[in-house]
């Protein structure tokens, strides 16, 4: 399922931890930050946790996707001009030493409209992002999620607590609407096998139906 890939990049993005980056990428992350160019992603909000400061992870993302889903959309140009900018200054971080592939580009341009959706889907009932309160129903699974201690060990131990706890987590409105936005993909409605086994395992844990 093309939404949970798109959240476990972002998670993995935001987990990298700024030491383990080259220079470079860092100084281009940072040029990010303060760009007007890149305003329309929000970054600054993220600042805190560049800066190493313990906020706490929902608030800091709830912060974070506020003021992103109540800016415009970014354009293409824009997108196009973030890309190149992190693609240019992280190439030894991402391993693409022979330069990255124009095709990055328009997945990002084609992927953004759909990602920023489901990113800006609210709880009708809470009227509070699902992206915030999943990651808050996630804290009442695994304990008080913050930046500095999420790792891989920990990440595994919590993942079954997560199995365990996965229908409060996952059987919501958020999730199915979140799947009906990624299912207009074309990169997704391009595999309808992948797509309907994703279907077919939400509805193992949510009960006959729930997508459909
Ligand atoms: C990336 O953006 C930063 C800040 O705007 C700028 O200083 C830097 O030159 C840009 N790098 C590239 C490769 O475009
Ligand atoms: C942005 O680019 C993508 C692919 O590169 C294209 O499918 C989309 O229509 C473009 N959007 C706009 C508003 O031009």
């Amino acid at each position: 399922m093309k939404a949970s890939t798109l959240f476990t990049f972002a998670a993995a993005a935001g987990l990298a931890s700024a030491q383990s980056l080259s220079t470079d990428c860092t100084n281009s992350l940072k040029g990010l930050l303060t760009s007007p160019d890149a305003a329309c992603l929000n970054p600054s909000a993220l600042l805190s946790f560049f800066v190493g400061n313990a906020k706490s992870v929902p608030d800091t993302v709830n912060n974070w996707l506020t003021g992103l889903c109540s800016t415009g959309f970014c354009s293409n140009e824009t997108l196009a001009t973030i890309v190149t900018n992190i693609t240019t200054g992280c190439a030894s971080d991402f391993n693409v030493a022979g330069g990255v592939p124009e095709t990055v580009t328009q997945i990002v341009q084609e992927v953004y409209p759909t990602a920023r959706s489901i990113a800006c889907l609210k709880d009708v009932p809470t009227n509070q992002l699902c992206v915030s309160e999943t990651l808050t129903s996630l804290e009442t699974l695994v304990g008080k999620l913050s930046f500095s201690d999420l790792n891989v060990a920990t990440a595994f131990g919590d993942f079954q607590k997560i199995v365990v706890g996965a229908q409060n987590l996952a059987c919501t409105g958020c999730t199915k609407a979140a799947f009906r936005l990624a299912s207009q993909l074309s990169l997704v409605t391009e595999f309808p096998q992948a797509q309907q086994q994703a279907a077919l395992q939400i509805d193992a844990i949510c009960g006959a139906n729930f997508i459909g």
